[in-house]
């Protein structure tokens, strides 16, 4: 599967963990940022966003301080459903019920091997569809 990636500089250090943790596994396109230098979030939300849309069964991950930045940006797009995921159980469902096809992780406010766990309960978890599926055909304006 290839796996858009994106952070700001809050979240640097955890994208290279995460794409290092998945090496071999998954087909990482690294949209940046490269270093600590400050940047802004939206610029890179918007470029997961856009290539998660433009290639079909690829998913996003959206790293910033909270997240919240990220979620906000991308799921400005239709089609995106990013979710705020800090627990395991919160990304198992937000596959399962929400078929999210961005996670994103708020950087400073969670450890790496958390960080890690919650993103292989996402890989790990089938999304339910049936009633899910009615409730996701309603997202969209
Ligand atoms: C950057 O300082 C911080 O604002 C950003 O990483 C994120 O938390 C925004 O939502």
């Amino acid at each position: 599967m290839k796996i858009f990636i994106g952070s700001d500089h809050a979240g640097v250090d955890l994208k290279s963990a995460v794409i290092k943790h998945y090496e071999g596994k998954f087909e990482f396109e690294d949209k940046g940022t490269f270093s600590h230098d400050s940047v802004d979030y939206p610029d890179f939300a918007h470029a997961v966003a856009e290539s998660v849309l433009n290639n079909a069964d690829s998913l996003g991950i959206l790293i910033c301080g909270t997240g919240n930045g990220m979620a906000i940006t991308a799921n400005k797009h239709a089609g995106i459903r990013a979710a705020l995921c800090w627990a395991p159980e919160i990304a198992a469902l937000a596959k399962q019920h929400n078929n999210a096809n961005i996670v994103v992780l708020p950087a400073r406010f969670i450890s790496t091997e958390n960080a890690l766990l919650t993103l292989q309960a996402y890989f790990d978890t089938e999304f339910e569809g049936g009633r899910h599926q009615r409730r996701i055909d309603k997202i969209n304006l």
